[in-house]
């Protein structure tokens, strides 16, 4: 049971998140680089055994656990200890609510149900460092980057640029009246949930793969690349269970604060390596805390990848469960839930569907997954889909090889639309829905414990 040798590492190695990290991380790392990782994991596929191994020295070990950093944030929360509302349903084998909690015992992980090989031998010693901002100097960014840098345009406006004007993936407004629409924050119809979970995969992946498919569902998975590379036969579980994989990033960084080489070492690694795993490279992509601006998003798209947001009622209302911080003790399993039903009473007020932000790191996210949310949607008729499936396409249209180009353009030329006409007009298209938007990140923060030690505090996204 190859699986055994990834999953008896504790949980304590998972990564930190959040303003302080780069102080614990470095810390923790520092005790950690001479350590060794080999981990081999076969697997008995229908045809026959197959081997994932997963080998390297000093990168897949624990990163920014067992921190000495300090707590510096002001900020307090008020937990709930009780729920408001009754819920439809629930799992009769959920996990008892109270028991949901930062201090809970580490239960035995469950193997995935089939693994399959990898489409690349996933080797660590080829990628980056885990849970850092990679370096921009080796040869495969180098190489992004090329890819990347559009071509200037030279002095003397449209006319002089005339084939820059009339090239559609340039998306020139100056000269074309062009306006982008790529923003992803909630599915088109009423009723309809995009399910997605961030920042796995995870020890605890397997448990809600399995409810997944117990129950016939199907997810979005926007994927850490050093997660990735830390459970490579849990991504392509994912995958190969049809589920839509998506890019999150390498190291989980605040995009915006990151220079455009490291942008695009972030996510260049994390597109690598999803496609030696699984043979295809996502074109769509969730940042890190919803922390995008035009500069990132441009960047994101010229690589290919869409953005996928979450829904949004006002600058400070998301459709965020807040899941992610039960682990870290600044949340209650009550208070997810509690916040689970106002998104639900908002979503039967918007007319579209929507979107709501859940991860599968920590195992206290998982048990109130499939406990009591997907069960209480599932009783209330939630069309819940992955996202490219409830934007209406098939999931082909999720990666770039199968993409079909025809009816599904990537990203940086499907928004484009032409104005009736002169260089310069202004163009009459409505301005894309995501401008104005305030990011959260601001003031709010949240806490991971790990290794018993509170270290980090900022809020989670
Ligand atoms: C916390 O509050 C103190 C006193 O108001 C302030 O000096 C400090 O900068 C604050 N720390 C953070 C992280 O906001
Ligand atoms: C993003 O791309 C648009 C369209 O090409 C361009 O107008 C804008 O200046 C770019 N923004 C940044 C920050 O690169
Ligand atoms: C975890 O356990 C300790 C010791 O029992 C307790 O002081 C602390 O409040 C607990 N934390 C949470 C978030 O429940
Ligand atoms: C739901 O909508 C109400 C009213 O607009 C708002 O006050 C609340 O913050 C929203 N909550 C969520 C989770 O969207
Ligand atoms: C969900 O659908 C079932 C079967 O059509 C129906 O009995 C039930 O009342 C519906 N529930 C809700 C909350 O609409
Ligand atoms: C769509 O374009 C991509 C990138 O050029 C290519 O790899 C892929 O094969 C194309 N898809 C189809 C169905 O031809
Ligand atoms: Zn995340």
């Amino acid at each position: 049971m190859l699986a055994g040798s990834i999953f008896i590492l504790s949980l304590a190695g998972l990564p930190v998140y959040g303003q302080s990290s780069a102080s614990s991380a470095s810390a923790a790392s520092s005790t950690t680089s001479s350590s060794s990782v080999s981990t081999t994991s076969g697997v008995s596929a229908s045809s026959g055994t197959t081997s994932v191994s997963v080998t390297g020295s000093g990168t897949t070990s624990a990163v920014g656990i067992s921190g000495s950093g300090t707590t510096t944030s002001n900020v307090t929360k008020t937990e709930a200890t009780a729920l408001t509302f009754t819920l439809a349903v629930t799992n009769p084998t959920a996990v008892p609510l109270a028991s949901i909690t930062a201090n809970e015992t580490s239960l035995a992980t469950i193997p995935l149900p089939s693994t399959a090989t990898p489409a690349t031998s996933i080797v660590a010693a080829n990628y980056p460092p885990m849970d850092k901002v990679p370096p921009t100097d080796s040869s495969e960014v180098q190489a992004w980057i090329a890819e990347v840098q559009a071509t200037p345009t030279v002095a003397g406006g449209c006319p002089a640029n005339l084939q820059a004007a009339q090239d559609t993936s340039r998306c020139w407004w100056y000269c074309t009246g062009c306006v982008r629409d790529t923003d992803v924050q909630e599915c088109p119809d009423k009723g309809t949930w995009g399910l997605t979970y961030d920042d796995g995969p995870s020890y605890y992946t397997p448990n809600l793969l399995t409810y997944l498919s117990a129950n016939d569902l199907h997810a979005t998975f926007f994927t850490v690349g050093s997660r990735c590379l830390q459970f490579p036969a849990t991504l392509q579980e994912e995958f190969m269970a049809g589920h839509q994989v998506a890019v999150h990033t390498w190291s989980h960084p605040y995009l915006t604060t990151l220079s455009n080489e490291e942008i695009i070492a972030e996510l260049g690694w994390t597109k690598k390596i999803m496609k030696d795993v699984t043979g295809v490279t996502p074109n769509m992509f969730r940042p890190p805390y919803g922390d995008i601006d035009d500069r990132v998003r441009n960047i994101s798209i010229a690589m290919g990848l869409t953005p996928v947001m979450w829904t949004r009622m006002s600058a400070t209302a998301t459709f965020d469960t807040d899941d992610f911080d039960v682990h870290g003790g600044l949340a209650s399993s009550y208070g997810v839930l509690n916040n689970w039903e106002n998104i639900i009473a908002n979503a039967s007020k918007i007319d579209t569907g929507f979107i709501v932000l859940e991860h599968d790191l920590f195992e206290e996210s998982v048990q109130l997954a499939t406990g009591y949310i997907l069960p209480s949607a599932m009783q209330q008729n939630f069309t819940i889909q992955p996202v490219v499936q409830c934007l209406n396409k098939p999931m082909t249209d999720a990666y770039i090889e199968t993409n079909n180009n025809a009816t599904n353009p990537p990203a940086a030329s499907g928004a484009v639309t032409l104005s009736s006409g002169a260089p310069g007009s202004i163009s009459t298209s409505p301005s894309k829905k995501n401008s104005g938007v305030s990011l959260k990140i601001s003031g709010t923060s949240s806490a991971l414990a790990l290794s018993g030690v509170f270290a980090i505090i900022a809020l989670f996204l």
